[in-house]
């Protein structure tokens, strides 16, 4: 089985990308991290890509104003990425880049989807919305990103226990824990074709 490369899009912090570059690096995850882009040229993440020895670029309205999703296209192409993996990327996608990795294009939202999903459900919206309606579980889900908000099919969830006083902060670091799990497993069964996209 060839190794899977992947391409990362990251607005922030990424520690979910970093994770999955350590799986890689561990031989856990049979995959390639091929390139890291971001809209944000402060992000960590780029700091993460710069770290590792990972090819990565600031594409957004600043660097590319009239053809950002041309320029994400085009770098994820010619770093040869199958599957692009979003990782707390803030911008929705071009339906060019829709279109040409259909299917191969992955996310990770913090709570139980079809769940707290959605325009505006993100970062501690969707965990405030999780504390406020009382649920006693929660959990990250990683789903095929199509051109709605967090509503492709899902391929894996893990669940956690939500307590009485929790708060933002506590679930969402318990939520976080697990996503660090999940993604690069999701991703391992990919490469080795326990799931096929
Ligand atoms: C995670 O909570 C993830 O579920 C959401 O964005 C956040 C990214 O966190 N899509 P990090 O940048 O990987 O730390």
């Amino acid at each position: 089985m060839p190794t899977l490369n992947l391409g990362f899009l990251v607005s922030h912090g990424g520690s979910n990308m970093q994770a999955i570059i350590d799986a890689c690096k561990k031989g856990w995850l049979d995959a390639k991290p091929c390139v890291v882009i971001s809209n944000n040229s402060e992000s960590q993440a780029l700091q993460r890509a710069k770290n590792e020895g990972i090819p990565y670029y600031h594409i957004s309205k600043a660097t590319n104003p009239d053809n950002v999703d041309d320029a994400i296209l085009d770098a994820l192409i010619n770093h040869n990425v199958e599957i692009v993996v979003l990782a707390g990327y803030m911008k929705k996608l071009g339906d060019n880049i829709i279109k040409k990795y259909h299917g191969k294009i992955l996310n990770i939202h913090p709570a139980l989807l079809p769940k707290y999903g959605g325009k505006g459900m993100y970062g501690y919206h969707v965990h405030e919305a999780v504390l406020a309606a009382g649920d006693k579980a929660s959990g990250p889900t990683v789903h095929i990103v199509d051109s709605d908000y967090d509503h492709g099919r899902i391929l894996a969830q893990r669940k956690v226990p939500v307590y009485p006083d929790d708060t933002v902060e506590t679930l969402s670091a318990r939520v976080l824990e697990q996503e660090h799990i999940i993604y690069a497993e999701t991703l391992q069964k990919i490469a080795c074709g326990e799931i096929v996209l």
